[in-house]
């Protein structure tokens, strides 16, 4: 591995766990440089969970359907998540809407993944609503998360067609092997502090980007 020194992260789950799952190998095979301090469900047990468990790394729940309403779920999970010191927390396949002031508590260290090339299909079935576009191309994105639902300043993008016999879960399918090498590219770069989130922009190497990157491409 490069000299990197890890970084501390914990992944926010919902689900499945696809992208939870590249990523917990290349931090085992020593790709990605860093320790997965915990993995977070808000949904009980998900396939996600097992997945962290099957690798050694804390599993854990946290029902948001125990908690009144939103603020009082969100404390404790930012309780939960802080226990854990991480320098970056990811929303992989993570199904809560995030208020302000738990955007605000992770500002600059929290990212998600969202399929589609955004600003484009903000929210959800992003595969279907690209379709019905008549888009010919697609993708996911990374982005810093900030309090607008899928609006946070976006990092870096992978590209796939949209071949005109695809149904929304062979373009999903395309999206999603895509997104598993996204995802670890944008932590390898955080974790070698090469991405900053500076007001409403990214700023990669210290330049602001004024074009997401692309995952073929990194600098060009
Ligand atoms: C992915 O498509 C991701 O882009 C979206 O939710 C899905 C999660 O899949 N945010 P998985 O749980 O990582 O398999």
């Amino acid at each position: 591995m490069s000299g990197v020194r890890k970084i501390r992260l914990v992944v926010l789950i919902s689900g499945r766990g696809s992208n939870l799952q590249a990523i917990l190998d290349q931090a085992a095979s020593g790709e990605l440089p860093v320790e997965i301090a915990a993995v977070i469900s808000n949904r009980p047990g998900v396939a996600g969970l097992e997945r962290a468990r099957q690798a050694g790394v804390p599993a854990l729940e946290l029902d948001h359907k125990n908690f009144p309403g939103r603020p009082e779920f969100e404390s404790a999970l930012i309780e939960l998540i802080d226990r854990h010191r991480p320098d970056l927390v990811i929303l992989a396949g993570f199904m809560r809407i995030l208020t302000a002031d738990f955007t605000g508590h992770y500002r600059g260290r929290l990212l998600n993944i969202h399929p589609s090339l955004l600003p484009k299909f903000r929210g959800l079935h992003t595969h279907e609503r690209a379709i019905a576009a008549g888009e010919i191309e697609h993708g996911a994105s990374i982005h810093f998360v900030t309090a607008e639902l899928d609006g946070g300043p976006v990092i870096v993008q992978a590209q796939v067609p949209v071949w005109p016999n695809d149904d929304p879960d062979t373009l999903a399918a395309r999206v999603l092997e895509r997104e598993h090498r996204l995802y670890p590219q944008a932590i390898h770069w955080f974790a070698e502090g090469r991405l900053r989130l500076d007001g409403e922009r990214v700023l990669f190497d210290g330049q602001p980007l004024d074009r997401p990157l692309r995952l073929e491409n990194p600098s060009g």
